[in-house]
């Protein structure tokens, strides 16, 4: 099923007819469909990007969902529970959209744990304090949204229609962020500076969740030429700085950059150098809690093995059933004629 259902027809390369087709599918901005015929290479950087997606929204419920049983009250466990869960769903429609193009979702989740394939780095530092909750959800899933809103064009089909359902239930999320800091900012100066201590801790690495700058970014300028990518990663980073900055003054914190000011002249936000050297070590695994994402989701995988083989085992007899049903079916016919 999986090679003919994922357009492999004409090869990796393809006939002169099928790559036109191709080339003015993507020119026309209308879809490629799991069907239709692809360059390897798109495939393959479908399938990575979409991957590294699925894997950040399932290993992006580990910093919040451990604080699920230590949220301060009945409204904030259940808001934070929903939250947590949306996110186990984003993953599933992700893999799901990674199965379309051929790629097996064991495969994926082995590429994880042993490694070989990276999830965001954001997901590597540690949440300290319930503020951490609100600050997630403000700039992380606030980043989140810069990144992915371009994304519901993405030229490829089921990719682009996962991230329609996918933006909207990050907008909940961002809100929900942004309520609880502001309940936070009403509070006492100790839950304040709590929040405050969030926002320096988180800002930084916020601004790396868009990639490197775009003079180092290795993908940028064939995944733009696909329509799988829609704007450069400084152009997005760019309109978050400038998103946030209002929202800072609103809350009442503030954003940790000497450096930051409108420029009236290019009308966006000036801000500081990023330390780039942190996002190759925490991409590298030296990040402060790589280890123990990793060590979780794979604990996970290895609780769940009985799971599957029930449901595995329940499909094989399920599918059993459904041939021998089809067999009598079959038979009965011939039975009347004789
Ligand atoms: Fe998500
Ligand atoms: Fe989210």
């Amino acid at each position: 099923m999986r090679g003919e259902a994922t357009g492999t027809a004409g090869g990796e390369t393809g006939t002169a007819e099928v790559q036109a087709l191709f080339e003015w599918t993507i020119e026309r901005d209308q879809r490629i469909e799991p069907r239709d015929w692809m360059p390897g290479k798109y495939r393959s950087t479908m399938i990575r990007q979409i991957a590294q997606h699925a894997h950040s929204e399932i290993i992006g419920m580990q910093p919040e969902g451990e604080w699920i049983t230590r949220a301060p009250s009945l409204r904030r466990k259940a808001i934070l529970l929903a939250k947590v869960q949306d996110e186990a769903g984003h993953g599933l429609y992700l893999y799901s959209a990674a199965e379309t193009l051929g790629a097996d979702r064991t495969d994926l989740t082995g590429k994880l744990v042993s490694g070989r394939q990276k999830y965001s780095s954001i997901f590597n530092y540690p949440t300290l304090s319930f503020a951490d909750v609100g600050v997630i959800g403000w700039l992380v899933d606030g980043a989140a949204i810069c990144n992915q809103v371009p994304l519901c064009r993405s030229s490829y089909g089921p990719y682009a229609r996962a991230m329609i359902r996918i933006c909207k239930e990050e907008s909940f999320h961002q809100r929900q962020g942004y309520e609880l800091l502001m309940a936070l900012m009403d509070g006492t100066p100790a839950q304040r500076e709590m929040v405050q201590d969030a926002v320096d801790r988180w800002w930084w690495p916020s601004l790396m969740m868009f990639g490197p700058p775009d003079a180092d970014s290795t993908h940028t300028a064939q995944s733009m030429a696909w329509k799988i990518k829609r704007h450069t990663n400084d152009e997005l980073r760019q309109r978050f700085v400038d998103m946030t900055v209002p929202q800072a003054a609103a809350l009442g914190v503030t954003l940790p950059d000497p450096d930051l000011r409108w420029n009236a002249e290019r009308g966006h936000h000036d801000f500081g150098a990023i330390d780039w050297s942190e996002l190759k070590r925490v991409i590298s695994g030296d990040g402060p809690c790589n280890a123990e994402r990793i060590a979780v989701r794979r604990a996970a995988h290895e609780d769940g093995a009985w799971v599957r083989e029930a449901a595995a085992a329940h499909a094989s007899k399920q599918a059993r059933r459904e041939r021998g049903a089809m067999d009598d079916a079959v038979e009965k016919p011939g039975r009347e004629a004789v």
